[in-house]
């Protein structure tokens, strides 16, 4: 049975194929960017066309279309044509319904910093306000802008150089890096969807330098392989915790109840994996 829909953009209209787009292509951050025009007028917006493309040079884009209404530029781009200067905030949960209202499309006099009731603070090397009660705040100067047409709908991608970083101390961990848990910020899905990033929902997976951190699947023993109990995400738990003594996994013997084993390990996953291994093995008197 073939369990997929499939779509070719350029048969459909924006309004007909916008929407497969920004509900695939998730979650997406979102650029909370405050610019100034030519008259030093504010601005805020948000855009979840938005990601990180180099760190040395730091490098992020975001990419505001042309209005889908109206036909003309955003704010925004039209502002960063004429300061090429911006703050980038990633949008904490508790300022949610306040980013919303930036959203709104005002006038150009209107500053939709204060009718979001937010609080400013001084960039260092930019013009335009940071905002406050935002975790993180990139400092940016506009490296290029990338026209991908001149359609309601297109892209105008914004490749902005990062020139300062300021993180709100709360959020960071005991070497003072970002710590995700704490941050609390929100990410844009399909329709109206948001997700919520909190430490629930996280999981931890160390990127393996090289193959032999991580367990492949032809050396995970059978019974693992073709378990009933566990699920396909709980196995990758496994293989992304090589146990130490994943040379000796061959020659072990099937366990006597795999079920019963499977059924134990199962409630120490996705969080423990390394205990999981260690359960498995213990039974299998190989500890
Ligand atoms: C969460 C969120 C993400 C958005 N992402 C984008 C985006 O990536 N590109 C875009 O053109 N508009 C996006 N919008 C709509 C703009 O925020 C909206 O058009 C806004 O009025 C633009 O403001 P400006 O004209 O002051 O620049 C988004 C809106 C929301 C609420």
């Amino acid at each position: 049975m073939n369990r997929y829909k499939t779509i070719d953009p350029a048969t459909l209209t924006l309004p007909a194929w916008h929407p497969y787009l920004i509900g695939s292509v998730i979650p997406r951050p979102i650029a909370w960017v405050s610019t100034l025009n030519a008259e030093g007028r504010p601005n805020l917006a948000p855009f979840s066309y938005f990601g990180a493309f180099s760190s040395k040079p730091p490098v992020v884009g975001f990419s505001p279309s042309t209005s889908a209404r109206t036909g003309k530029p955003k704010d925004t781009h039209r502002n960063l044509q004429e300061v090429p200067e911006c703050v980038i905030h990633l949008v904490p949960y508790a300022l949610a319904a306040r980013m919303n209202i930036t959203t709104g499309e005002y006038e150009p006099e209107i500053n939709e910093i204060e009718k979001a009731g937010l609080e400013t603070l001084p960039a260092e090397l930019v013009r335009p306000p940071r905002i406050a009660g935002t975790p993180v705040q990139l400092e940016g100067k506009v490296r290029a802008i990338l026209p991908l047409g001149e359609n309601p709908g297109a892209g105008q991608l914004i490749l902005v150089d990062i020139v300062r970083l300021h993180l709100d101390e709360t959020i960071l961990d005991e070497k003072g890096y970002p710590d995700p848990r704490k941050m609390d910020v929100i990410a844009r899905l399909g329709a109206f969807w948001y997700a919520r990033i909190r430490a629930e929902n996280l999981f931890w997976m160390k990127q393996p330098r090289n193959p032999a951190e991580v367990l492949a699947w032809d050396e995970l023993p059978e019974d693992l392989r073709t378990s009933s109990v566990l699920t396909a995400a709980e196995i990758g738990h496994l293989l992304a915790h090589r146990p130490a003594e994943a040379e000796k996994l061959r020659s072990l013997p099937r366990p006597a109840d795999p079920v019963a084993l499977h059924r134990q390990m199962q409630a120490l996953l996705p969080h423990d994996a390394p205990a999981a291994w260690r359960l498995y093995l213990e039974a299998l008197k190989m500890t």
